[in-house]
């Protein structure tokens, strides 16, 4: 039976139906209420209570630390799958036969290449410049090299979706190692067409002239996962931005580009770096944790890489990186003080009441950053993995927008606060 809420306005009664997801999950259906109520309008800043769109991609139960791609356990898939084959699956809706997988792998190799005059747009930036900086601009470049696949009338944007996203997948990792390159003053390394999605990357990140760099089958099971861990995470701060910018009829690649600047913040992608600062500031001053975590909890800090907004339990992806972390680390025989130091800041702070009561627990972050460390990749481009990770999700995200013949541009509202009506002064009289 259906359920309906009311809302009671002074003396009028308002009724709303209820909607419910397919994993039971329930909401008001307010689209009315403004109508309804004579200019009503719900108040949610930060979005806490508010559901944005109706969405098929990805299930989070926050409470129970449940994260499905698509129906898929995220568990499963870090144990059986590879990000190509999730990347697949976040896309298309559906694990791929043999023929789609090759299909669509055969389209990212031929993909990964950039054009050589976009090459040069690297060269005007500064030697420090941020990757994600340039990685953001470039991947809203891409919609110059191919106009047609750009044109910023979904329908038509539709029609070579597949095209559209291959390139994005496959140049975004590419992007990254030419940024990364050439802010060492490396020579750019050419994609190797022999080479799967992963270990091509590392291959384009770390091969020098006369050695080649080849990723030993754990850093790149190690690499697979932390993609794949990332590669959606329904309504975040930049999946949100993209389809904020899709709403508006925006190509696929201004989309994903204001993603990735979504991305880039110290409380959403930026967490990664900012929890191996925090570590390593506690590893160079000699704490074993204890004081960091009192400044945390006197408000003098943050704990970088606890805490999460839907999460209320646990994150399931941190339990699983963590346990990757430490595969990773055995098998190539290194040891990480900071990991030493995350461990114990993660056991006290699971026993210290402020977090309890607040529910504060390891999010993927708080591993992620000393897994890349062990792979090589340098902490400014800590972000900028995860950006080539979430790709998946802001691709189906964006196609649920352009697809959607219904959809609306995103416009909240909101209260406003600021001086009333008031006559201009000239600035002669003004005091
Ligand atoms: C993720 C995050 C932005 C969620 O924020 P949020 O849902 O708005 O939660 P709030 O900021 O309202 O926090 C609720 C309470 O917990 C505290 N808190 C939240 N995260 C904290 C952290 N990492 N360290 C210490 N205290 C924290 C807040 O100070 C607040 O305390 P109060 O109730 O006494 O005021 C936040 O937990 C955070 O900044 N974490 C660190 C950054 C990070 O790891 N981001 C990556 C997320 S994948």
């Amino acid at each position: 039976m259906s359920e309906n809420a009311s809302i009671k306005l002074n003396d009028r009664n308002l009724e709303f139906p209820v909607i419910v997801g397919s994993e039971g999950e329930k909401a008001i259906d307010l689209r009315t209420l403004r109508s309804d109520s004579g200019g009503c309008i719900t108040f949610d800043e930060g979005y806490g209570n508010t559901g944005s769109c109706v969405s098929n991609v990805t299930f989070i139960d926050g409470d129970a630390g449940i994260l499905r791609y698509r129906g898929y356990p995220i568990e499963q898939l870090a144990q059986h799958s590879s990000f190509v084959e999730t990347a697949y699956l976040v896309i298309h809706g559906e694990l791929p036969t043999v023929e789609q997988y090759a299909a669509f792998s055969a389209r990212l190799r031929e993909q990964a290449g950039i054009h050589e005059r976009m090459l040069h747009l690297f060269e005007g930036y500064p030697r420090d410049a941020h990757p994600m900086a340039i990685l953001s601009a470039m991947v809203n470049s891409l919609a110059c090299y191919d106009p047609h696949l750009a044109t910023n009338d979904h329908n038509r944007d539709l029609e070579n979706f597949e095209e559209a996203s291959a390139i994005a997948l496959s140049k975004v990792r590419t992007i990254a190692a030419v940024a990364y390159r050439m802010s060492r003053g490396l020579p750019v390394n050419y994609s190797n067409k022999d080479l799967k999605y992963c270990e091509n990357f590392l291959h384009m990140m770390f091969s020098d002239p006369f050695s080649p760099y080849t990723a030993s089958p754990e850093v790149a099971r190690a690499m697979n996962l932390i993609l794949l861990l990332h590669a959606d995470h329904e309504q975040n701060c930049s999946t949100s931005t993209v389809r904020m910018v899709a709403s508006s009829g925006a190509n696929l690649f201004a989309s994903t580009s204001a993603g990735i600047s979504a991305l880039w913040g110290p409380l959403h992608g930026g967490a990664n770096v900012a929890v191996i600062g925090m570590l390593r500031s506690i590893h160079e001053q000699g704490d074993d944790g204890s004081r960091f975590i009192e400044a945390a909890k006197s408000g003098k800090a943050r704990l970088m890489g606890f805490g999460h907004r839907v999460y209320k339990n646990f994150d399931p992806r941190a339990k699983i990186i963590a346990q990757g972390c430490e595969e990773l680390l055995d098998s190539l025989g290194l040891t990480d003080p900071l990991l030493d130091i995350a461990r114990r800041l993660a056991e006290a702070a699971l026993d210290d009441p402020y977090f309890l009561e607040r529910k504060l627990y390891p999010n993927v972050d708080f591993y992620s950053g000393i897994m890349m460390r062990a792979i090589g990749i340098p902490l400014n481009m800590f972000t900028v993995m995860f950006a080539i990770g979430r790709m998946p999700g802001w691709i189906a995200n964006w196609h649920e927008v352009a697809a959607d013949q219904n959809s609306r541009i995103y416009r909240p509202r909101q209260i406003y606060q600021g001086p009333v009506k008031r006559e201009y002064v000239s600035i002669k009289e003004r005091t």
